[in-house]
C-alpha cells in the first residue's frame, strides 16, 4: 500500500479510538472538554503509530495494542499542554489552535494535563487486568519510567535549567534523549512487548533511540526554518526563550547532518524489524517532515 495512505489510515484508526476512550467516562464536563480539546486537536499520532506498526510487524494483533498505544498519546498530549504553560515555554499555539491554558485558563490546563496522564495509566492497567496478561504490566512499567523523572520529566528539567546557558553536546544529547527520545523509544518497545517478541527487544530499542534523537533535532530545526501554518505551532520560540537546542549550539547545517545520521541508523534498524517497509518510510517521513 502507498505509504501516505497507510499513514492516514493508521492516524484515523487512532483518532477514532481516542475519541471513544475519552468519551467513556462521567468526569466533570469542563475537564473532559479541556482534555478533549488538546487530545483531538490533530497531531501526527507518531507514538501510537510506532507501537501499532512495530507490534504488527512482529506478528501482534491490532486489538492487543490499540488501547495501549492510545494511552501513550494521552501522555504525549499531557506533556504538550504542560510544555506550553506560561511557566514553561509560554506558547499560545499548538496543533493549529490556541493552547489549552489560553482557552481554559492555567488551572484547568494543569488539571487537564494531570487528567490525561492519570487516565493513560487507567487505560494501560485496564488492559492488564481485563486481559489478565503480565506483559501489559511490563509495558506499563516501561512507559512509567520513560515519562518520569529519569525520562521525559527529567529531560524537561534539563531543558529549563539550560535556558540561557552554553551547555556541552553531551548534556544536549542527554536532554533530547530524555525529553523526547524516552517516550518514543518506549512507544516502540511496547509494540515489541505486546507482540511478545522478546528477542527483538534490542533492535527495537536501538531503533527508538535513533529515531527519538533525530525527531527532536528536526523539531529544533523546524523552530528556525519551519512554517507555523504547516507546523500548527509558533516558530522562533526557542530563540525567544533562550533555549539550548541543536541549532543554537551547532547551527542549522551541522544539525541537519546529525539528524540525517541518526535517521540513517534508525533506517538500518527498521529494516530488521519490519519487512513491509512501513517503518522505513515512516523514518524517512519524520526526517523530511514540515509539520
Ligand atoms: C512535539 O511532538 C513535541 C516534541 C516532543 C518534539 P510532535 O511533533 O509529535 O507533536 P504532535 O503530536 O504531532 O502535535
Ligand atoms: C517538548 O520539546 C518536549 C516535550 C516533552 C513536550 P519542545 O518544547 O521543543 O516541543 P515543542 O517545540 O513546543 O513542540
Ligand atoms: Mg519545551
Ligand atoms: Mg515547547
Ligand atoms: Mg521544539
Amino acid at each position: 500500500m502507498d505509504f501516505q495512505k497507510e499513514l492516514r489510515l493508521k492516524q484515523k484508526l487512532v483518532n477514532q479510538r481516542l475519541e471513544k476512550i475519552i468519551d467513556e467516562n462521567d468526569a466533570p464536563v469542563r475537564i473532559v472538554e479541556a482534555m478533549k480539546y488538546s487530545l483531538l486537536a490533530g497531531g501526527k499520532r507518531i507514538r501510537p503509530i510506532l507501537s501499532i506498526s512495530i507490534c504488527q510487524a512482529l506478528g501482534g494483533k491490532i486489538d492487543d495494542v490499540l488501547d495501549f498505544a492510545c494511552a501513550i498519546e494521552f501522555i504525549h498530549t499531557y506533556s504538550l499542554i504542560h510544555d506550553d504553560l506560561p511557566a514553561m515555554d509560554n506558547d499560545d499555539l499548538r496543533r493549529g489552535k490556541p493552547t489549552n491554558h489560553v482557552v481554559f485558563g492555567e488551572a484547568m490546563a494543569i488539571l487537564a494535563g494531570d487528567g490525561l496522564l492519570n487516565y493513560a495509566f487507567e487505560i494501560m492497567l485496564k488492559e492488564a487486568v481485563d486481559k489478565n496478561k503480565f506483559f501489559y504490566l511490563k509495558a506499563a512499567d516501561i512507559v512509567a519510567k520513560a515519562a518520569g523523572i529519569k525520562g521525559m520529566i527529567g529531560g524537561q528539567v534539563i531543558d529549563l535549567e539550560s535556558e540561557g546557558k552554553k551547555i556541552d553536546i553531551d548534556t544536549l544529547n542527554k536532554m533530547h534523549r530524555k525529553k523526547t527520545g524516552a517516550l518514543i523509544e518506549a512507544s516502540c518497545l511496547c509494540g515489541c512487548i505486546i507482540a511478545q517478541k522478546e528477542d527483538m527487544t534490542e533492535a527495537v530499542k536501538e531503533y527508538g533511540k535513533n529515531l527519538g534523537i533525530a525527531f527532536q533535532i528536526v523539531d529544533d530545526i523546524l523552530d528556525y526554518v519551519g512554517d507555523p501554518k504547516k507546523l500548527g505551532k509558533n516558530t522562533g520560540i526557542d530563540i525567544k526563550n533562550n533555549k539550548s537546542t541543536y541549532v543554537s549550539i551547532l547551527g542549522i547545517e551541522k544539525s541537519k547532518k546529525l539528524a540525517e545520521e541518526y535517521s540513517l541508523n534508525a533506517r538500518n534498524n527498521a529494516k530488521t524489524i519490519d519487512k513491509s517497509g512501513f517503518l522505513l518510510n515512516l523514518t524517512d517521513y519524520l526526517l523530511n517532515r514540515e509539520s
